[in-house]
């Protein structure tokens, strides 16, 4: 039977990738009925909302999607349509794995991380006020109840998956109240999972060892604000943003989407790399359960980066994403 999930192709490079994403799960016979929608600007144009409640009921319905990026104006308009999914839909885990690929130009070869991003609160839940004139403020909101959930899932994913550690990242030495909330209950938790080592880190001491050696970290787990930037910076070690995927989990729901934005420079020229989405629907495959699928498809990437003929121009190369696309259908097609 085939499975239904929800296709957001969002804007910018979006639908360019989205669209790859589709060609090369369907190369890999994965029996997907996909209903499209529209999310961010052309959804605030037609009803008012970046996030349509038919969009949300459908996605509750079906329980699963897959996403392109979706652009957020700057200081000005509508409330992300991101964080409006993660919030309304409660995926209070954003799981980012980076990881090191062969055929990859990059500074390391040996990167192997998980990043676990608190989804929900902190700086995100956009609670803004103008006090007076030349006068503002952001509440950072951190709760026990999802600071406790997020230290589960991060040591449950760990056990799970094999990992050895566990590095909270904060800022508690300021934030004394809330990031000390956060690291007070990671601590308990921890005491839960003796057989992983659990550290924290002050997250501007993380920023500078990450990139002098990663290979010191295993899974890090983070605030909502912190998650986003080392998100980022961890994408930089292993090639950039073209090549690293993500999932957003809650207790029911599941929206797969790489870490990047719209990448408006080069959105609509048919150049951006695919990967990185293609490995988010290898993700989503694997919680669909179609894990031989998704194995085909990862050792088709693995390939075709290594042999290194075929690279989209962020990898050196001067293939473009259909292009790219063709070639790795190929490769998939000749283990099918
Ligand atoms: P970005 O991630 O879109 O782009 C940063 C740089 O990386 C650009 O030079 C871009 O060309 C490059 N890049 C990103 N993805 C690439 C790919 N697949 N292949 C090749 N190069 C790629 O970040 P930026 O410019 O800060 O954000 C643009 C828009 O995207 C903003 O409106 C932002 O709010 C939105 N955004 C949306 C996200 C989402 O939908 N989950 C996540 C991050 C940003």
């Amino acid at each position: 039977m085939a499975h239904k999930v929800i296709l957001i192709p969002g804007d910018g490079i979006g639908p360019e990738i989205t669209e790859a994403a589709v060609r090369v799960i369907e190369a890999a016979g994965v029996d997907i009925e996909w209903e499209r929608h529209e999310a961010g600007i052309p959804s605030v144009q037609k009803c008012g909302l970046s996030v349509s409640d038919e969009l949300l009921d459908s996605i509750r319905r079906n329980k699963i999607a897959l996403k392109g990026p979706i652009t957020t104006l700057v200081g000005k308009g509508f409330k992300s349509a991101n964080v409006t999914l993660r919030q309304k839909l409660d995926l209070y885990a954003n799981l980012r794995p980076v990881k090191s690929i062969g055929g990859i130009r990059s500074r390391y070869d040996k990167v192997d991380l998980v990043i676990v991003r608190e989804n929900t609160e902190d700086l995100y839940t956009g609670i803004e006020n103008l006090i007076t004139p030349g006068v503002t403020q952001a509440i950072k909101i951190v709760t026990e109840r999802a600071s406790l959930r997020i230290a589960r899932w991060a040591f449950e994913y760990a056990k799970k998956n094999g990992r050895k550690k566990v590095t909270l990242v904060h800022k508690a030495n300021i934030m004394k109240i809330s990031d000390g909330l956060f690291l007070r209950i990671f601590d308990e938790v921890a005491r839960e999972y003796p057989e992983i080592v659990a550290e924290d880190m002050i997250v501007d001491a993380l920023a500078m060892n990450l990139v002098m050696d990663p290979s010191r970290f295993d899974v890090l787990l983070l605030g909502n604000l912190f998650g986003d930037i080392v998100s980022d910076l961890a994408a930089g070690l292993v090639g950039g943003l073209g090549v690293v995927p993500g999932a957003n989990i809650g207790e029911e729901y599941a929206v797969f989407e790489a870490v990047h934005g719209t990448a408006p420079d080069i959105a609509g020229k048919n150049i951006a790399n695919p990967t990185a989405l293609i490995f988010s629907a290898l993700l989503m495959l694997r919680h669909l359960g179609e894990d031989a699928a998704a194995d085909r498809i990862f050792k088709s990437v693995v390939v075709n980066l290594a042999i290194g003929k075929h690279l989209t121009a962020d990898l050196g190369g001067t293939c473009s994403t259909s292009e790219y696309t063709d070639e790795l259908i190929k490769e998939i097609k000749s283990r099918n």
